[in-house]
């Protein structure tokens, strides 16, 4: 086993690389990024994943044998550049298609998303099989990859599996360009006790998910024995909110957060997106099953979070 993940030090890739650093070993993972940001036990490398070249010398001469491709624009970023975006998350993941194919890496993972359902998809907790009509640039590379993952595994025999995450909420390190990174924002901004001002609407409720039920999610599902696949792109679950009712929940804990919102671009992103999905094909494919509820998040952020600010007052004391 030796995994390879693009786009290592983003959001997503911030935790995933440390969970499989933990599941496998650090010779077990090769992280690599535009730019190297902070370190991980693991090899660690600078790869631009638009160079097919450099790509394929990376899998070839550390003989990968799975590959993670995390990196991307996201939704509100995405839609500033629209050609930039496209031409980015597209061309990426096809040398990460032609990379593996080239090397003999049959099992590939892309992040999909929320983003490839259109406002068709709001008003209902969205089955797997919902049409893909997305409205962002954004969701539509992601329908993009959800197809070409299918074509490589059609034509190729390859094992390429998407996950369509909810916006991801961690204490780790900060989202960056999305539409859903609000409900990270919040917390911070609690914990050191400054008003929250919000660019969604008081009540547009979005799917969230917990970034330790992340990882759990794409380490079941990799895991899967390949005849209990039965598609190349899975709905998770895990809640949804409002950016009020999320307040609500930190009150509780922090009484004095006041919330300004102010609503911006983004919003009409948002209202583009489900409410909620129907994941019933990943609880009963691969056994998907999340354990954070809003209020086990909102502790288990807040912890968290001041457990670092404590940390670090400690260390700059
Ligand atoms: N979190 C992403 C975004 O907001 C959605 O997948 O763009």
């Amino acid at each position: 086993m030796k995994i390879l993940i693009t786009g290592a030090f983003g959001q997503l890739g911030t935790a995933l690389t440390e969970a499989l650093i933990n599941k496998y070993s650090n010779n077990s993972v090769v992280a690599t990024d535009l730019h190297i940001r902070d370190t991980f036990d693991c090899e660690t490398l600078e790869l631009d994943a638009t160079n097919l070249e450099a790509l394929d010398e990376v899998v070839r001469t550390h003989q990968i044998t799975q590959i993670y491709h995390l990196a991307a624009v996201l939704s509100a970023k995405g839609e500033l550049e629209p050609l930039k975006t496209w031409d980015l998350n597209n061309s990426t993941f096809f040398n990460v298609l032609e990379a593996a194919r080239l090397n003999d890496v049959r099992k590939v993972f892309f992040p999909s998303s929320i983003a490839v359902f259109g406002a068709d998809a709001r008003n209902q907790i969205t089955s797997n099989d919902f049409p893909l009509n997305p409205t962002t640039v954004y969701g539509i590379s992601k329908v993009a990859g959800e197809q070409w993952a299918n074509y490589y595994n059609i034509k190729y025999g390859m094992d390429v599996r998407c996950l369509r995450y909810p916006g991801l909420i961690s204490y780790q390190s900060f989202p960056g360009g999305g539409t859903t990174d609000y409900a990270v924002d919040i917390f911070h901004k609690a914990i050191k006790g400054e008003d929250f001002e919000c660019y969604l609407r008081k009540d547009t409720q979005l799917p969230m998910l917990y970034m330790d039920d992340a990882i759990d999610a794409t380490i079941r599902l990799m895991d899967a024995p390949k005849k209990a696949i039965t598609r190349v792109g899975y709905n998770i679950q895990g809640m949804s909110f409002s950016p009020e009712m999320i307040a609500e929940e930190i009150r509780k804990n922090i009484p004095k957060l006041t919330v300004v919102y102010n609503p911006d671009n983004r919003q009409k992103i948002a209202e583009s997106w489900p409410v909620a999905l129907d994941d019933t094909p990943a609880r009963m494919d691969w056994g998907w099953e999340p354990e954070y509820d809003l209020k086990r998040m909102t502790e288990e952020m807040l912890y968290r979070l001041d457990q670092k600010k404590r940390t670090n007052a400690f260390m700059h004391a």
